[in-house]
C-alpha cells in the first residue's frame, strides 16, 4: 500500500487528551467514579439568551444552506464592536475580522497558511499543543521559548538567539497562558515581542483564549491595546471559555489583514465556517450583558481556592493563579521520581482521577501537572482526598 500518515504527522505524539479520554473510558467501564479535572472543557451551561438566539435562527430555513465562509457580516460587526468596547481596539469587520471554528481551528489553519517547510516560529514551551504540533504539521520549525517557573512562566525574549530572530517568521505568546495559568503583569512584554517583530519582519500571533476568565481584580489585556500593534500582529479569541460554549466550536481572529487574508483564502478551500444559526447565538453572546462572564470567573476562583485548599491539606503546596482555569503544579515530593505521565496514568487506574500530565504540554512542562477548574467543589475536595491516598501508597512503596 502506498499511502499512510505523512512523516510530519506520523512525527507528532498521539494529542494527550486522546490518550487520556481511552484510561479514563476503561476506568469508567471497570465500574470506577472517574473525576476528571483533565481536558479544559467548561462545565458551566451555556447563557439561556445565547441558547434562545441560536435555536431561533435554527427555525429559520434561511439558515439552513452553506454558511458564508468568512462568516456572516453582522457577526464580524459583533466582534469589532466587541472589540472596541471590551479594549478599546477598532478593526474593518471586512479586513480584519474572522470568525473561527473555534480558535484552535484558525490557529492550526494560519500555519498553514503563512509557513513554508523549514520556516521557523517562536512557540512557547510548555504550550497549548496546537500551538507547536500547529507548527509542525506544515513543516514549521518550532524554535522552543522556555517559560520557566523562576521568569513567571514569561518567555525571556533577551534570551532568544540572534540566528533564531533572523530565521523567525512568527512568534506565538498565549497570557493568560495555558497550561501555567500565568498572567501578564502588564504589556510591556506585548511591547518588547512587537519591537522584535518590526525589527525582524515577524508575525505576532497573540492567544488570548482566557481574556475573561480572571480573578482577584486581574484584567487581562489585549495586544492590540498597543498602538500599531495591527501592523505585525493578530489575536485569537473563542467564545469557549467566556461563554462555556466550547462545543459550539466559534471562535474568532481580528488583526493584521496580510494574515487574516491568507487565513480567509484557505478556510475558502477547506471549509464553510460555522452554521449560521451558531454564529446568530455567539452575536448573542458578545452582545450581551457582563454578568455571565463575571459570574463564570467568580465560579472558577473559588474553585481554584477549594482545590488549592485541598491539596494544602494533603501536603501539594500549589500556587493560585490569577486567570484561566487551571492549576500548574510541580509534582509533589513523593513523586518526583514518577514522569508525569506515569503519574497520571496511575491515578487514572488507581483513584479514578484525571489530571494532564505536564509532559503534554511540551518537554519543559515534565515534573508538572494540570488540574482543569472543571468540577464542583465536592468533586474537587473528593479527587484531592483521593490524590491524597494515592501519594500516601507511593511514600509507603518507597
Ligand atoms: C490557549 C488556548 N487556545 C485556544 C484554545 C482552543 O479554543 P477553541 O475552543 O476556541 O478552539 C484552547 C483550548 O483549550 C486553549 O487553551
Amino acid at each position: 500500500m502506498k499511502f499512510s500518515m505523512n512523516s510530519r504527522l506520523g512525527s507528532v505524539p498521539p494529542y494527550v487528551f486522546v490518550h487520556l479520554g481511552k484510561l479514563k473510558m476503561k476506568a469508567l467501564s471497570a465500574g470506577k467514579d472517574v473525576i476528571d479535572l483533565g481536558q479544559g472543557s467548561p462545565d458551566l451551561a451555556t447563557p439561556d439568551y445565547v441558547i434562545k438566539a441560536a435555536t431561533d435562527a435554527m427555525a429559520d430555513p434561511k439558515t439552513h444552506g452553506y454558511p458564508i465562509a468568512n462568516g456572516l457580516l453582522e457577526y464580524r460587526e459583533a466582534i469589532a464592536a466587541w472589540y472596541k468596547k471590551r479594549f478599546g481596539a477598532e478593526f474593518d469587520p471586512n479586513t480584519e475580522v474572522l470568525p473561527l471554528i473555534g480558535s484552535k481551528e484558525g490557529l492550526g489553519h494560519l500555519l498553514q497558511a503563512l509557513l513554508e517547510p523549514g520556516d521557523g516560529v517562536l512557540c512557547p514551551s510548555p504550550c497549548y499543543p496546537a500551538h507547536i504540533n500547529g507548527v509542525i504539521l506544515p513543516g514549521g520549525k518550532p524554535l522552543l521559548m522556555p517559560l520557566k517557573e523562576e521568569n513567571g512562566f514569561l518567555p525571556d525574549l533577551d534570551a532568544i538567539s540572534e540566528a533564531d530572530l533572523q530565521a523567525a517568521k512568527v512568534m506565538i505568546i498565549n497570557y493568560p497562558n495555558n497550561p501555567t495559568g500565568a498572567t501578564l503583569p502588564d504589556t510591556s512584554l506585548l511591547v518588547k515581542a512587537l519591537g522584535l517583530a518590526k525589527k525582524y519582519g515577524f508575525l505576532v500571533i497573540y492567544d488570548n483564549a482566557y481574556s475573561e476568565i480572571t480573578f482577584d481584580g486581574y484584567k487581562a489585556p489585549s495586544i492590540f491595546e498597543i498602538e500599531g500593534a495591527i501592523e505585525y500582529a493578530i489575536e485569537f479569541h473563542s467564545t469557549s471559555k467566556s461563554y462555556s460554549m466550547a462545543g459550539w466550536r466559534l471562535g474568532f481572529c481580528v488583526g493584521n489583514p496580510v494574515a487574516v487574508e491568507a487565513l480567509a483564502k484557505l478556510k475558502g478551500f477547506i471549509d464553510y465556517g460555522v452554521p449560521s444559526f451558531l454564529q446568530r447565538g455567539a452575536i448573542a453572546a458578545l452582545e450581551g450583558p457582563d454578568d455571565y462572564v463575571i459570574k463564570a470567573s467568580k465560579t472558577y476562583g473559588e474553585r481554584r481556592d477549594v482545590l488549592a485548599d485541598a491539596l494544602k491539606e494533603i501536603g501539594w503546596e500549589v500556587s493560585r493563579p490569577k486567570a484561566a482555569m487551571y492549576i500548574w503544579t510541580r509534582l509533589p515530593e513523593p513523586a518526583r521520581s514518577l514522569k508525569s505521565l506515569e503519574f497520571s496514568e496511575r491515578l487514572i487506574e488507581e483513584q479514578g482521577v484525571v489530571i494532564s500530565p505536564g509532559s503534554g504540554f511540551g518537554p519543559e512542562g515534565e515534573g508538572y501537572m494540570r488540574f482543569s477548574l472543571i468540577q464542583s467543589p465536592e468533586r474537587l475536595r473528593e479527587a484531592a482526598k483521593r490524590i491524597g491516598i494515592f501519594l500516601s501508597s507511593l511514600k509507603a512503596a518507597v
